[in-house]
Parts: C-alpha cells; structure tokens; sequence
C-alpha cells in the first residue's frame, strides 16, 4: 500500500478527548472537555423543535440561512462595534472547529506561515498543517500571558499569510486588551496578512475585561476573519452551528471550501439559531454570573491545594503549575500528574504540554475547566481535597 498523508504524523489525537476517555473509564468528573453539563436555554430547544416539525429538514443556503445571518450581522453590530454585509461577508458552517479549517484552507497557499499563540487550543496546530502551512509559535507567559512585543514583530515576514487570535483564551483565560490588539493589527497591515480571531467565549469575561473584536479596529476590514458558534455562548457544542466573517474576497473563497467539506451547517439547528442570538441582553448577564461564581469557586479550591492556579479574566478554564506538587506525588511530567489525579482524586484535566508545540514548556502545567454545575464542582472540590 501507498503512505498515507504524511501530514497526519505531525500531529496526534485530541489529548483533550482521550482524557475525556480516560475520565469515563474511571467513573470520573470530568474537568477536561469544556463543554457545559447544563442543558441549553429551552426556548432555543422549542425553536428548534419547531423547526424540525415544520419540516425545516433539507439542506439550507449553503452558506447559512438568510434570517441567521441577518440576525448574526446585528448582533455583531450591537456588541462587537463591526458591520459586515449578510449577504456577502457571513458563511454559517459546522462550528468554530470548521470555520477555522475553512478559512485556513481558504486562504493558505504551500509555503505560508502562519503565527500561533502558545498555549493554544488544540486544534490551530493540526489546522495549519492540514491547510498547507507552517506554523511559527510565539509564548504567552505565565502568569499574565503576555507576549513579548519584540518576538512578534520577529515572528512576521514575506510568508506570513495570518495570524490566529483567540480572545478570551483558552486555555489561558487571557483576554487580549485593546493596545496588544492594536500592536498585532499594526503588523497584519504592514506585512498585508489576516488576522483570524476565534471570539466563542466573547460573553465570558470577568473583573471588567472588556471584549474588543480585532475587526473594529480602525483599517482592519479588509484583514480581520472573525470566527464564532452558537457553541460555548448558547451551551450549544453540540449543535455544530458556527460562523466566519470576512471581507468579501475571502468570504468567496471560503464558501466554496465550506460547500466541499460540508455543504452547510444542519438546517432546523440554524432556524433555531436566530431565537438565540435574539436573546435579551439579560440572558448573557445571567451566563457570566454563572461562570463568575463557578471561577470563584474553583480557583479557590485549586489554591488551597496549592495548585498555584492562574486567575482566568475570561473563558472558563484554569492553568496550575506547581512542579513541587507534583514531585511529591512522584509525577515530572504533565501527563503521569494528569493520570495520578485521576487516580488519587476522581477528576480529569488536561495535561498542559498538548498545548505547545514544545512540550517541555507545558511540563509542570494542567487544564481545568469550570463549565459544570455547582453541584459537579463541589464533587470535583471533595475528591481533590484527597490530595491535602
Ligand atoms: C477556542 C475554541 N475554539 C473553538 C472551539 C470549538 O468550537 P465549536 O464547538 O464551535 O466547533 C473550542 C471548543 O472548546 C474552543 O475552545
């Protein structure tokens, strides 16, 4: 038999899924996989089920169902300070995961570069290699998770073709504040790249972080690709709803990538959709004072095991890294630390190396998460006090 695609080698399976896995097996909590263990907001759940019942069954608009993207462009409008035209800057695809391979496939030709913040989500490695790319990784350091401005400008060059951004982070909780955003525009117009922004947790922020989309930056639309989903906003992951806006060009070529791959989005899911971006303003109160209190919580309990955890200024995930701790329970690395807790405590997280491409950085760090009922998080606080 001939060799498979040699790109395939370059990375491996999801270490988030495999500890999802590894959590089942052992009848565990789960604090790994980001998704909520609540249901979504039930009058989204009613809109769909009213569509599937008034037989919005068959294939949408490739490129999304007209009233969603409608509804998507005024959202955008009223809380991320942007325009963009429904008709020829939104493709609605199959979740964020897909709006960002589109998009890189779109817009990537053999030999370019593309610039990643690391710690990354996972998928930004594999989607750069998959489009044709090379990616070049730059540190956000811990415990801010600021860059240094001097290793970015460094970063960019002819080949650059884009940059990824996402704000609010995972798996820092970084919400990156308008001067950085500005320095990283600055550059996307000097060396004439995009810069593709993954804003899925834009309604979770805390202590005041103020969300700033890349797009509405003074001569950024011609650069910025916002990519978004119903997923973490509507506690919707499983829908596999999403969206890219770009500039008309790149809207052009993306949609035909995104009609190849998927051909578009599933129908009654997108109908439902537009019930969910027309929420109140006081359903996203509601989501950030849920995630608030789920943050307090778990930070709490992860400082006084002495985890040394990272306080999130978005998202809903947490960083630890306290080698000493590890030592003690006979762990040097990421993934024995990741397992021995399972094993000692009942709770999974993420062992931090599989967000770098070194490794080595993410050594002595793991990945929690708080997306979980109160009641699973003082189940996952009873089995890690084991540790004390
Ligand atoms: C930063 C980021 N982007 C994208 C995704 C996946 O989004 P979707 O469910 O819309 O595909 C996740 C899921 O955890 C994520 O954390």
């Amino acid at each position: 038999m001939r060799d498979l695609n040699q790109l395939t080698d370059q990375f491996t399976e999801s270490v988030i899924r495999n500890m999802t896995r590894v959590c089942l097996e052992a009848g565990g909590i789960n604090l790994s996989q980001g998704f909520p263990d609540w249901d979504t907001p039930p009058e989204i759940i009613e809109a769909a089920v009213r569509a599937l019942r008034s037989g919005v069954n068959q294939y949408a608009i490739t490129w999304g169902q007209p009233e969603l993207r409608r509804a998507i462009a005024e959202r955008v409008a009223a809380y991320n300070g942007f325009t963009c035209d429904p008709e020829t800057q939104i493709t609605v695809c199959c979740g964020a995961t897909e709006g960002m391979i589109a998009t890189l496939k779109a817009i990537i030709n053999p030999g370019d570069e593309v610039i990643i913040f690391e710690p990354f989500y996972e998928n930004y490695g594999p989607d750069t290699l998959l489009s044709g790319a090379i990616p070049r990784y730059v540190t956000l350091n811990a415990p801010e998770w600021d860059f240094d401005p001097d290793q970015l400008a460094a970063a960019f060059n002819n080949r650059t073709k884009a940059i990824i951004i996402n704000t609010p982070n995972n798996p820092t909780g970084k919400v990156f504040v308008r001067e950085e955003l500005q320095f990283v525009a600055d550059l996307c117009q000097k060396w004439g790249c995009y810069l593709v922004t993954d804003e899925i947790y834009e309604y979770i922020l805390y202590d005041g972080a103020e969300h700033v989309s890349p797009a509405s930056l003074a001569g950024m639309a011609e650069h910025a690709i916002t990519i978004n989903s119903l997923s973490k906003t509507y506690s919707a992951t499983g829908w596999r709803v999403g969206w890219i806006i770009a500039p008309p060009k790149a809207t052009a070529a993306i949609r035909k990538v995104h009609d190849f791959l998927t051909v578009g989005a599933p129908a009654p899911l997108q109908a439902a959709g537009v019930t969910a971006l027309t929420m109140p303003e006081s359903y996203y109160a509601g989501l950030s004072g849920r995630y608030r209190q789920a943050r307090r919580f778990l930070h709490g309990v992860l400082q006084e095991l002495d985890m040394r955890p990272t306080l999130p200024r978005g998202a809903y995930y947490i960083i630890t890294e306290n080698p000493a701790l590890m030592a003690a329970h006979g762990c040097d690395d990421d993934f024995a630390w990741a397992l021995k807790l399972v094993e000692l405590t009942g709770v999974a997280s993420v062992p931090g190396s599989s967000f770098y491409a070194d490794p080595a950085k993410g050594r002595h760090q793991v990945r929690w998460c708080f997306c979980k009922k109160m009641e699973t998080l003082e189940a996952a606080a009873q089995g890690l006090r084991r540790l004390a």
